[in-house]
């Protein structure tokens, strides 16, 4: 799987890898801040993946931001998050799939 979507830097003995140049392509890399009140996107996304970003933000935050996540997921899609992180306290409608991994699902 690694060696379908990304490249092995050769680097100083840790482990790198960049993406492939062809799926580089498709990507589109934008900044915006997950502080807006409503987020930008018009298709929901398969996967969000927001490591080490909620541990920072108070629950009032996380809370506000799960529900945006929530709402930005097509049904399916997936949420992967820190491993220092969890969303316990946070109220929400994921499915627990394994640590670090939520998954939007109605069945
Ligand atoms: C500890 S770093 C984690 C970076 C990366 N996800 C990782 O796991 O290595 C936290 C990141 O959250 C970003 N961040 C903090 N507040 C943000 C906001 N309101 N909108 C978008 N990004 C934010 C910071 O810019 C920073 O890159």
């Amino acid at each position: 799987m690694a060696s379908k979507f990304f490249d092995r830097v050769v680097d100083d003995g840790d482990r790198l890898y960049k993406v492939r140049p062809e799926i580089k392509s498709l990507i589109q890399f934008k900044r915006f801040n997950l502080m807006t009140p409503t987020f930008p996107f018009r298709r929901g996304f398969d996967f969000i993946f927001c490591r080490n970003v909620m541990i920072y933000f108070d629950k009032p935050t996380q809370q506000t931001l799960i529900n945006k996540y929530y709402g930005a997921l097509s049904e399916g899609g997936y949420l992967m998050i820190g491993h220092s992180e969890s969303l316990t306290g946070v109220q929400h409608r994921f499915k627990y799939m394994q640590p670090t991994i939520y998954r939007k699902s109605h069945s």
